[in-house]
């Protein structure tokens, strides 16, 4: 099988990104602009000011890629670019592009999920280390800004096929980082900052719980899919939205509310602060419950997607997404993984949070499948996995 060279483009959140990778197992160059800066003032991503910086963007980030990668448009082998999910204005930028590049080029135009894209990190840098081998079913956590999903992924001759067996019925856990960090004082985006924090406190310091969940989602969008052995068997659905309403009850009950305010008057001043004068602003009750939080959130990941593992033989563990460069999280997991025999591998953290190696990555077993997209394509800001 000749090499294949595809260009990925990424555009579905506040990054845009183009990568150009060789056979779905090498990283030949991998270029993200983040748009941190435009929306901090915010305290979150606003949608319409994404899409006019992915527009900005895009021509000087494809550029960058392919001439760090040493090729041009003729010997590319096929365009890929994210087709969902995300919103709808970013994704569009990306696929306009993408589209119009392969109409005037001639060459193919593979569609991908974005979520796809995040299990597919993984195994392209397994591969890249050499490790060619992996088992059957993979239990893939995608664990980012926008969902927490437990997906069982099977190979099916070149292609890969997923059965959701999971997800959140509310907040995502990258949610919930952003949303503590900011009702702590300490900006966007969160997951970094409490990363970093957290290790100074005491994790033990607050308890919080999680509900169990008893019954199936009633949304039938969300459903767990598949025939009825699987509807039958246990729930592994995640839930952080109380959390988040814990954290703020703790906020107001133990009079914090000034020092945040406070802190956020400092930070704001601040074009971009270092991780010592994050740790300089915060008290030892705020680090304390920082480290509570991220721990709760953390053990109930590992404990759930363990538990996934076990009822459905999982062979190996993927643990994706942006939250997946937590430090913590990646120990725990590491850990419990050991304890039961089973392999878990994370993608390194430039590829942990959105990046278009990834959807390069993704996009070869589609390329060898001939599977490409429709002239019609456009962006599906909802898309699912399956
Ligand atoms: O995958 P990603 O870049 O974008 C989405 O597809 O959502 O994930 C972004 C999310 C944000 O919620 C961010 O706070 C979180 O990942 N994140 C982290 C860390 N780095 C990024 N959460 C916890 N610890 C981190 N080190
Ligand atoms: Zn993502």
């Amino acid at each position: 099988m000749p090499d294949a060279y595809i260009l990925g483009i990424e555009s579905s959140c506040d990054e845009t990104s183009a990568a150009v990778v060789r056979s779905g197992e090498q990283t030949i160059s991998n270029v993200v602009l983040s748009q941190f800066a435009t929306h901090r003032p915010y305290g979150g991503v606003v949608p319409e000011l994404a899409s006019r910086e992915h527009l900005k963007a895009i021509i000087p980030v494809v550029k960058t890629a392919l001439a760090e990668a040493g090729r041009d448009y003729e010997t590319l082998d096929a365009i890929a670019v994210t087709r969902g999910p995300g919103l709808a204005g970013a994704l569009l930028v990306g696929i306009s592009f993408a589209k119009a590049l392969a109409f005037a080029t001639g060459k193919p135009l593979i569609a991908v999920n974005h979520l796809e894209g995040h299990i597919h990190a993984v195994l392209l840098e397994e591969r890249q280390k050499g490790n060619k081998q992996v088992d059957f079913p993979v239990l893939a956590l995608v664990v980012s800004g926008g969902h927490t999903h437990l997906y069982l992924a099977r190979m099916q001759g070149q292609g890969w096929t997923y059965q959701n067996i999971g997800h959140t019925r509310d907040d995502a856990a990258g949610e919930a980082f952003d949303k503590v960090a900011k009702l702590l004082g300490l900006g966007y985006p969160g997951g970094p900052v409490i990363n970093g924090l957290a290790e100074h406190g005491d994790p033990q310091a607050v308890k919080f719980t999680f509900a169990q969940m008893k019954h199936r989602d009633r949304n039938e969008k969300n459903a767990v899919e598949g025939d009825r052995a699987t509807r039958d068997r246990a729930i592994f659905d995640f839930s952080f939205s109380g959390i988040k309403t814990a954290v703020l009850r703790y906020v107001e009950t133990h009079g914090m509310k000034a020092a945040i305010a406070e802190r956020q008057k400092e930070l704001a001043l601040i074009a971009k602060p270092t991780a010592e004068q994050y740790l300089a602003l915060c008290d030892r009750e705020t680090l304390d419950l920082i480290a509570s939080f991220q721990y709760a959130v953390v053990e109930d990941l590992v404990s759930k997607t363990l538990a996934a593992a076990r009822e459905y033989d999982a062979r190996t563990l993927f643990v994706t997404g942006g939250v997946a460069a937590n430090t913590y999280l990646r120990a725990r997991f590491e850990r419990a993984a050991n304890e039961e025999g089973t392999p878990v591998y994370f993608p390194s953290r430039p590829l942990s949070t959105d990046n278009a190696a990834m959807i390069a990555a993704a996009a070869y077993p589609k390329f060898l499948a001939g599977d490409f997209a429709e002239p019609e394509l456009s962006a599906e800001p909802a898309l699912q996995l399956r």
